[in-house]
């Protein structure tokens, strides 16, 4: 049997079942080729870039850090909108009329893009039209609601009340959204590599790019000892890796996500969304011919709460209203909140020309990755695209709107001071049960310690090894997980996010 394709946690995403691993071949010549582009990072947005700058006719190579779709593509909820967790309302007060409108724009030919790759590359990915419910549980939300529908008219998005909503939770008000989508995200991805490789696009797997030098307009990356030189760079990787302007912009979140079994055997057909905080979402997948309600939210800055008590916060709520059979999947999966509530798009700050980067693209990485993708390759192709500005990386703009990116990042800070100053709490090496992790303190030095299942113990020194703050376990995901720029660690200490791109040290007995 096959393996099947890899994420960057434990659990297995319903993205993942039964979807087998590509294979793909490593192009020879890489260390004599100059490539118009390297593409950093094989999900969604990199996928994206490279399909687009191959057919546009440049040499392209993509390097993926692990296998293709291990990130958050592999990960997320796969929502397909035309509105963004930024609102318009949002979008208007920070960036004003023109900037929301081409806000609205940009999401909505993100997601036309993946229509038409999946019809132009007949990709059978489950794609299929729906409409969105969102509902007002009280007074509050009802105010939200409104000015959620004020900004869908500004942008010339329609939308209506509606009476009814399509699940048993008590509410006041509620709006529909038609013409929105949802797809499988993994047979998404597959079909763009197929498309890649079809039009003659390299690929490199297994290949974390950890440096880069510039030398007369070439870019010269250096991994697992190979050199790619390119004209271009994309870092399609969320955050590029090291240290970056991008770390201060944005926030790391989680997403959680359960696929459950209804006992009623009737599950609706919209996209649903409720205006709680943390929010909730409710969608339904048929995965493997069985059909799934996946119900997710209860998002949390990485590295911060307990992932465990998190999900089971979640399935809580869900039990709460609805009758389940079983639970089916469990994952969680990671996103960046942008400081203004856009994404950054374009040259990245302080680097050479032609080293682009593309993130905080907040919940909504399906339609912005796509749409980036597009930004990305028309300024490699021509220098111009109409969000050119809108996006641009090195923009400054006001943060007033945005208070919990705000109160956030603070705990940023007071990461940098706590974790030097051992105020976390630890516990004794002897205490850790088998399958469970803990920070311990050992004769004064701290230590990530996991013990697997059978009993052995994997021990790591807990500094980040991005800008040094002190990693936290994740039950769920069985990793480790950086509070301050959300860099993620495998047990062994392997780096399964960026920015970091050095492993984990290993404390040997
Ligand atoms: Fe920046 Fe860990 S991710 S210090």
């Amino acid at each position: 049997m096959k393996n099947s394709i890899k994420r960057d946690g434990s659990p297995e995403s319903a993205w993942q079942h039964g979807l087998p691993s590509v294979t793909t071949t490593r192009p020879s010549k890489i260390n004599e080729t100059v490539y118009d582009c390297l593409v950093v990072g094989g999900g969604i947005t990199g996928l994206s870039s490279a399909l687009l700058l191959r057919n546009a006719g440049k040499n392209v190579i993509l390097a993926e850090a692990n296998t293709i779709g291990f990130g958050t593509t592999g990960g997320t909820s796969a929502h397909i909108n035309n509105f963004a967790d930024t609102t318009y309302k949002e979008a208007e007060s920070a960036f004003g009329k023109e900037g929301a409108s081409l806000f609205a724009r940009a999401i909505a030919e993100g997601q036309e893009l993946i229509k038409t790759n999946t019809a132009t590359h007949q990709i059978d990915c489950d794609y299929e039209v729906k409409t969105a419910i969102v509902y007002a549980e009280d007074k509050e939300q009802v105010d939200q609601l409104t000015s959620l529908f004020a900004g869908l008219a500004t942008v010339g998005i329609p939308a209506r009340f509606t009476d009814t909503i399509p699940v048993s939770i008590p509410f006041k008000k509620a709006i529909s959204i038609a013409n929105q989508a949802q797809f499988h995200p993994l047979k998404y991805l597959r079909g763009l590599l197929k498309a890649y490789m079809a039009a003659g696009g390299n690929i490199v797997e297994h290949t974390r790019i950890a440096k880069v030098s510039t030398e007369n307009e070439n870019h010269i990356a250096e991994a697992n000892q190979m050199t790619i030189r390119a004209k271009n760079i994309i870092y399609a990787t969320h955050m590029p890796p090291n240290i970056n302007a991008m770390n201060l912009v944005c926030a790391p979140y989680r997403s959680y996500v359960l696929g459950v079994k209804l006992q009623s055997g009737e599950y609706p057909d919209d996209l649903i969304y409720d205006l709680e905080e943390p929010y909730h979402y409710f969608r339904t997948h048929t995965v493997a011919g069985e059909k799934l309600l996946f119900a997710g939210g209860n998002d949390h800055k990485t590295g911060h709460e307990d992932p465990e008590k998190q999900i089971a916060d979640l399935e809580k709520y869900l039990r709460k209203h609805f009758y389940i059979s079983s639970v089916k999947y469990k994952w969680s999966s990671q996103y960046y909140i942008p400081v203004d509530g856009f994404p950054y798009i374009g040259q990245l700050p302080f680097t050479a020309k032609g080293i682009y980067c593309a993130t905080g693209f907040n919940g909504n990485g399906m339609m912005l990755g796509s749409v980036a993708a597009k930004i990305l390759s028309d300024l490699i192709v021509s220098g111009e695209n109409i969000y050119k500005d809108l996006f641009d990386p090195c923009r400054i703009k006001p943060v007033d709107s945005f208070k919990e990116f705000v109160s956030e990042n603070a705990d940023v800070a007071y990461h940098f001071i706590a974790d030097r100053f051992n105020i976390h709490e630890t516990d004794s090496l002897k205490r850790i049960e088998p399958g469970t992790g803990k920070l311990i303190k050992v004769e004064g030095k701290k230590i990530a310690a996991y013990r697997d299942e059978k009993g052995v113990m994997h021990a790591l020194n807990p500094t980040c090894t991005h800008m040094g703050c002190i990693v936290n376990w994740n039950q769920e995901e069985l990793s480790w997980d950086c509070p301050c720029h959300g860099a993620r660690f495998d047990i062994d200490g392997k780096v399964l996010t960026g920015p970091a791109t050095i492993d984990l040290s290993q404390i040997q007995e």
